[in-house]
């Protein structure tokens, strides 16, 4: 069995503290925090056997997408502590229309809206949860754009623990809404801003003891890394050329990066995915912050963006607590960040649906960067790309109606033309004038 620790992130300091501390920033510096395992001799033949055995099993660990690669993330000694609901085992799929719009000629999305809630937020939930079981804790609590808390709303009444959800008043979509009002979640609608609403649920968490369930919390970063393992499984271990993610807080960076390393140095790959990072215009604190790193050789502080906007709300977030992590990460794989607009989210997001696979805003913010980072010579049109949708669908229908009817409009009041639109048409209860119609 290997020993887990939290650690601090900040190499100069570099503080250890025991997995079962309740912490969410180093003591000494208030840096972030991360899991860290001591070595344990994997075989990585070994492993992807029992990864490809358990996939015949019924058990509900083995079953799960995301402890079925429990060894890459061993910080339980108690898997009893598990709420599963079969989160992970989502496919990954070949999108033509896509890879055509995208300017590649092939593409495969790796679809996190199959989740049991409908997002990528589940592969980090059930982990997060275990611990806070673990833990004993008997409240636990998140802000959120929206799929965190549906997520947390769902496993937290599944594993009898109580759900506290902050979101931000009128900017989350109804869907996301929805979810947590059903899960059972005490639900307050708060008057800020997301990045205003972290710092608020910060103190209460202090005050009161609740455990947080954003991402800051490490737990919820090893869940996600089985997204990039998964992945890799259904690809026979070969690593891709590129992965293809949103950026809004960028937990998920951070864990995609983790993931990477991680399966390197055990043998699981043998070569590092390059990580391309796509922000929504309007709140891309990180791809201008990177911009400037690169610009200039001192390298710029981070500025976060006091107002983000975005109707992509799920990534409408201007001061990513993650972004030292992400950082770290992208220099890793030698990624890029890239940031697209409203309207080349809205167009994107249509082409992904005419590939009969559709997903929500944020995730398509994916395919509208590859298309310019395609444009811009940086990914090769041959290259082997996999885009992580991270949401489903219908999480946002509100936003398809608009774009189809051409009322979509950017948050600063500017048309956003539907260019795909896919008009429904009023006919009247009349056979031959809808055959006339249809001929
Ligand atoms: N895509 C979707 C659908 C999301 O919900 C989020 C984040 C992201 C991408 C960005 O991921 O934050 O790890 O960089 N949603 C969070 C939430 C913030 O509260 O649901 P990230």
């Amino acid at each position: 069995m290997s020993q887990a620790e939290l650690s601090c992130f900040e190499a100069g300091c570099g503080a250890r503290y025991p997995i079962t501390e309740v912490l969410f920033n180093c003591r000494k510096c208030g840096s972030l925090l991360e899991v860290v395992y001591s070595k344990h001799g994997s075989d990585a033949a070994a492993l992807k056997r029992t990864f490809r055995e358990r996939r015949m099993s019924n058990a509900p660990l083995d079953a799960s997408g995301v402890w079925r690669y429990r060894e890459l993330f061993p910080f339980l000694e108690d898997y009893s502590y598990v709420t599963t609901l079969r989160e992970g085992s989502t496919p990954l799929l070949d999108a033509p229309i896509a890879a055509a719009y995208g300017g590649l000629a092939r593409i495969a999305f790796k679809h996190q809206g199959f989740n049991p809630t409908g997002s990528f937020k589940d592969n980090g939930m059930t982990c997060g949860v275990a611990q806070a079981r673990r833990l004993g804790m008997r409240r636990v609590a998140c802000v959120s754009t929206g799929n965190t808390s549906a997520s947390m709303a769902a496993y937290a009444a599944a594993a009898g623990i109580e759900a506290l959800i902050f979101l931000p008043h009128g900017n989350i979509s109804f869907g996301k809404l929805a979810q947590a009002l059903e899960y059972g979640a005490r639900t307050f609608e708060v008057e800020a801003n997301f990045d205003q609403i972290l710092a608020l649920v910060r103190v209460l968490a202090a005050r009161l003891g609740i455990y947080l369930l954003n991402s800051v919390n490490p737990f919820r970063i090893e869940g996600q890394k089985s997204i990039v393992f998964e992945m890799l499984d259904q690809r026979d271990w070969i690593a891709p050329d590129w992965i293809v993610l949103p950026g809004g807080n960028l937990g998920n960076t951070s864990a995609f990066g983790k993931a990477l390393r991680e399966a390197r140095a055990i043998g699981l790959i043998e070569k590092m995915p390059r990580l391309a990072i796509i922000q929504a215009e309007g709140a891309a604190p990180f791809y201008e912050f990177m911009r400037d790193h690169i610009d200039s050789s001192h390298g710029g502080a981070f500025r976060a963006v006091e107002k983000p906007e975005t109707l992509a709300t799920a990534i409408r977030i201007g001061d990513p607590v993650s972004w030292p992590k992400a950082l770290r990460e992208v220099r890793a794989t030698d990624g890029v960040v890239e940031k697209v607009s409203e309207q080349e989210i809205a167009d994107a997001k249509a082409q992904i649906g005419r590939c009969g696979i559709g997903c929500e805003p944020a995730s398509a913010a994916t395919l509208a960067g590859i298309r310019k980072l395609t444009a811009g010579g940086v990914i090769d049109r041959d290259a082997d790309v996999v885009a992580v949708l991270t949401g489903n669908l219908l999480k946002d229908p509100d936003y398809i109606y608009r774009y189809h009817t051409g009322k979509a409009e950017a948050p600063g009041g500017a048309r956003i033309e539907s260019r795909y639109a896919n008009r429904p048409v009023v006919v009247p209860n009349d056979a031959d004038r809808i055959a006339e119609l249809l001929r």
